[in-house]
């Protein structure tokens, strides 16, 4: 059985992750979403505990995509769950840098485990949690930006001026 982890902070969750996910969930026989730390982003919107039921709600739609969260290396959540493929979107040549470096540097330390790059619909290429952040804080919908199903926690959170 094929398995693979999209990890992330999802903070929040986009239509662009939603698009990973969902082509993650055909070609693998299993997605596990993982949620980390990304220690670039210091001041979260959104709990751990409140991502893991954001995730879990619109992820419930797939089958065989399961959410799991974890505090340390992406390459040693890998290894204690047996999976060898990581999955990340490329969404513009400026994800390449750093995601490059990431893929590279955690096949360094952990040389049995790939990272598969998939393009990120050119619908969603723009759109990011931090943008969808920023948006919110100042008060503007992001509609078309994230699934419906978050939306009301996002308004719950910020005040948005319709
Ligand atoms: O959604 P993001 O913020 O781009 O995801 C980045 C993330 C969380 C996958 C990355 O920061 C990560 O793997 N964090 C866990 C710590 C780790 O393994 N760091 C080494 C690779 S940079």
């Amino acid at each position: 059985m094929s398995t693979a982890i999209y990890p992330g902070s999802f903070d929040p969750v986009t239509l662009g992750h939603m698009d990973i996910i969902s082509r993650s969930s055909k070609i693998f026989d299993r997605v596990v979403v993982c949620i980390l730390n990304n220690s670039t982003k210091k001041t979260p919107l959104f709990s751990r505990s409140e991502r893991v039921n954001m995730l879990n709600d619109v992820v419930k739609k797939f089958g065989n995509v399961e959410v799991m969260q974890y505090d340390g290396l992406l390459v040693d959540f890998a290894k204690e769950n047996n999976i060898s493929i990581i999955v990340r979107g490329l969404r513009e040549i400026t994800d390449f840098d750093s995601e490059l470096q990431m893929a590279q540097g955690n096949h360094m330390v952990s040389p049995d485990i790939e990272t598969i790059f998939l393009a990120t619909d050119p619908r969603f290429s723009f759109i990011s949690s931090s943008m969808v952040r920023e948006f919110a804080s100042y008060g503007k919908s992001v509609k078309g930006f994230v699934p419906e199903e978050i939306l009301p926690l996002i308004e719950a959170k910020v005040e948005i001026n319709q």
